[in-house]
């Protein structure tokens, strides 16, 4: 019973941080489209966003994979240009769907553009992709930026 107690709290608490979140991404994204409002030379140029399916580039392939949100909400409140990033270059149907939805979507890819200097290229052709090492990201030099190959 306590068990059970103690679940439903962390639920509870988890679905209340779940909420004020979105409601305090929602107000941010309200501000910056009504400050472009108020005068147009103040729009951004872009808002930038990473799918949630990505809690941080950090995890590994599947590792705290988060299934349930969606940034979809911002285009409805930001008029603006968006780049989407998030796992789109695992999931070419999903990056399609999206970049597709409107015409003010730009997507962005993090780990495998590191490692696939020629990644338009594969991802157009259907081309396999390099692995990153992910030991090499966020370290300095040149390794692991600058070395890998393209498609042979
Ligand atoms: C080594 C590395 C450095 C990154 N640096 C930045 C950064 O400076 N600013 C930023 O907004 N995102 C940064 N990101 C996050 C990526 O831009 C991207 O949003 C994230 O990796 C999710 O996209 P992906 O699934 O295609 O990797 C970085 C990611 C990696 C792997």
């Amino acid at each position: 019973m306590l068990q059970r107690h103690k679940v439903l709290k962390n639920t509870c608490a988890l679905s209340i941080k779940k909420t004020l979140m979105d409601k305090l991404h929602a107000h941010f994204i309200g501000e910056l489209e009504k400050r472009a409002k108020e005068n147009p030379e103040n729009r951004l140029a872009y808002v930038h966003i990473v799918e949630p399916r990505v809690p941080s580039p950090a995890f590994g392939e599947g590792e705290h994979e988060y299934l349930e949100g969606t940034n979809d909400f911002v285009f409805s409140i930001w008029k603006g240009i968006v780049i989407r990033a998030g796992d789109y270059a695992l999931n070419n149907t999903e990056a399609l769907k999206d970049v597709n939805e409107n015409d003010r979507t730009l997507l962005a890819y993090g780990r495998f553009f590191i490692s696939n200097p020629d990644l338009v290229d594969r991802l157009e052709k259907g081309l396999p992709l390099n692995a990153y090492d992910r030991d090499t990201f966020y370290t300095p030099g040149g390794k692991g930026y600058i070395d890998y190959p393209n498609y042979s």
